[in-house]
């Protein structure tokens, strides 16, 4: 291994990896932190701000689950409030602006669904942030292309494919399902308890 950024960042949050706990969060918010704020001269990363790519996966981690990936994505690229199943995700920012949306899943009385945003904010180059399970978000491009190093816990695709992750149908303008509805192919596991479609 080379002794750069990226190398020690995959060194050092093997010896800080487990299960979900707080440790394990907020060791690899740390080391996560620096990596997206390694020199730009750096080959990997120089390579990453010269071919911004769709999507570029820089390491897996078959034997712990991690994931570590990049992609780029242009502006007002907006992507649906969702979670992301079992799993939990650090984003951070290289270059450019994106915006996130946090939102909580809200029962009434009358057994109706809603999302509340919390909050929105812009995240900026050097920034990073937590997302647990369970945690609802949405995320926009405002700049005119933006570039996101993506450390996740475990394979978003499996979490996808089975049914643990949810995606909400943009609720303010199709309200087409009474309860929000999940873009799956199949019901989540979400909407097969309630019932929905
Ligand atoms: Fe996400």
């Amino acid at each position: 291994m080379n002794n750069n950024s990226l190398d020690k960042f995959i060194l050092e949050v093997k010896k800080v990896w487990g299960p979900l706990s707080t440790d394990v969060v907020q060791n690899s918010k740390h080391l996560f932190g620096e990596l997206v704020k390694a020199p730009s001269s750096e080959p990997w990363l120089a390579d990453l701000i010269n071919n911004p790519p769709e999507a570029k996966e820089l390491y897996r981690d078959s034997e712990r689950g991690f994931l570590l990936i990049a992609y780029s994505e242009k502006k007002d690229t907006y992507r649906i409030p969702h979670d992301h199943g079992s799993g939990w995700v650090i984003y951070g920012i290289q270059n450019g602006e994106m915006e996130m949306g946090t939102y909580i899943r809200n029962v009434d009385q009358k057994g109706k669904l809603q999302l509340v945003n919390r909050e929105t904010y812009p995240m900026r180059a050097g920034d990073n942030k937590v997302y647990l399970p369970g945690d609802i978000h949405h995320t926009r491009c405002l700049s005119e292309s933006v570039l996101v190093l993506r450390f996740t816990s475990c394979d978003f695709k499996k979490e996808d494919e089975e049914g643990r992750m949810i995606r909400y149908q943009d609720y303010e303008q199709n309200p087409a399902c009474s309860m929000l509805g999940c873009s799956l192919a199949r019901p989540c596991s979400f909407c097969q308890e309630r019932g929905n479609r």
